[in-house]
């Protein structure tokens, strides 16, 4: 009878450093509980590794409960693994089969640098953030909420832009590497409430400008953004930052 382990062969990118020439090292994950996540499979291979003195995997992780979204890595071809609207850390073994090879990949855009094996820079995200994804709040105690009505509909598709965790899985899955799903959940959650009016035209010109000096490509509707996209961010966003932009640059005009 079947243990039910799994018994695996991974191609995991390995890189020493990001001028270092990367290449796919085979590991054997072995006797792994179909229950184990991703990453504890990853954990047990790196045991392993660090047991005969050689150097771990490295890769990123934080709350390890799809929050944080630091734990990004291409799994197979997809960023963040073959089910849709998780992340990698949300991803478990029991959805390999014994005997597969799983190859395991950073993040590739150019705007997102490897540091280490599957570890990326991508701090081009908080920079774009820091050029315009905030309100200004005057301090001091706390409005009465339900004096600034917000319509329902807005509500909603503000809430839905904010789950956006940040973690570039719609970088790595654009062909023109694009961040405008990034960029336009976090400029759509700011522009449809009350809140964040007051930045709403120089917060989507500075964002854009941000991300395209930083060397992220342009959206061509391929879709795949949204395919790989661990919180589902619909791409309606990008027709959203899109209209927010162009308003914004025909304002400034009547304003010059
Ligand atoms: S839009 Fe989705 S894929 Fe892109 S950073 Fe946000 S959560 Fe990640
Ligand atoms: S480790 Fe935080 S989202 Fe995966």
């Amino acid at each position: 009878m079947s243990s039910g382990k799994l018994n695996l062969t991974l191609k995991v990118w390995r890189q020493a450093g990001p001028d270092a020439k990367g290449e796919f090292v085979t590991y054997y994950a072995k006797n792994i509980s179909p229950d184990a996540s991703f990453l504890e499979m990853l954990d047990i291979v790196n045991e392993e590794l660090e047991a005969k003195g050689e150097e771990p995997i490295a890769y990123e992780h934080d709350c390890r409960e799809g929050i944080c979204g630091t734990c990004g890595m291409v799994i197979n071809g997809r960023p963040h693994g073959p089910l849709q609207g998780i992340t990698t850390c949300q991803l478990h073994m029991r959805h390999f089969k014994d005997g597969d090879v799983i190859y395991i990949e950073p993040f590739r855009a150019k705007a997102f640098p490897v540091i280490k094996d599957l570890i990326v820079d991508r701090s081009a995200f908080d920079k774009i953030i820091q050029a315009g994804g905030f309100i200004s709040v005057n301090t001091g105690s706390a409005p009465e909420a339900n004096t600034i009505p917000v319509k329902k509909e807005n509500a909603e598709l503000a809430m839905d832009a904010a789950a956006c965790i940040g973690c570039g899985a719609c970088v790595a899955a654009c062909p023109n590497a694009s961040a405008m799903l990034f960029v336009s959940a976090k400029v759509s959650h700011l522009a449809l409430l009350p809140q964040g009016l007051p930045e709403r035209e120089i917060r989507v010109q500075k964002m854009v400008a941000k991300m395209d000096e930083l060397g992220f490509g342009n959206c061509s509707n391929v879709g795949a953004c949204e395919a790989e996209c661990p919180k589902e961010i619909k791409i309606t966003n990008i027709a959203r930052l899109n209209r927010e932009f162009y308003r914004a640059r025909f304002l400034s005009n009547v304003e010059d």
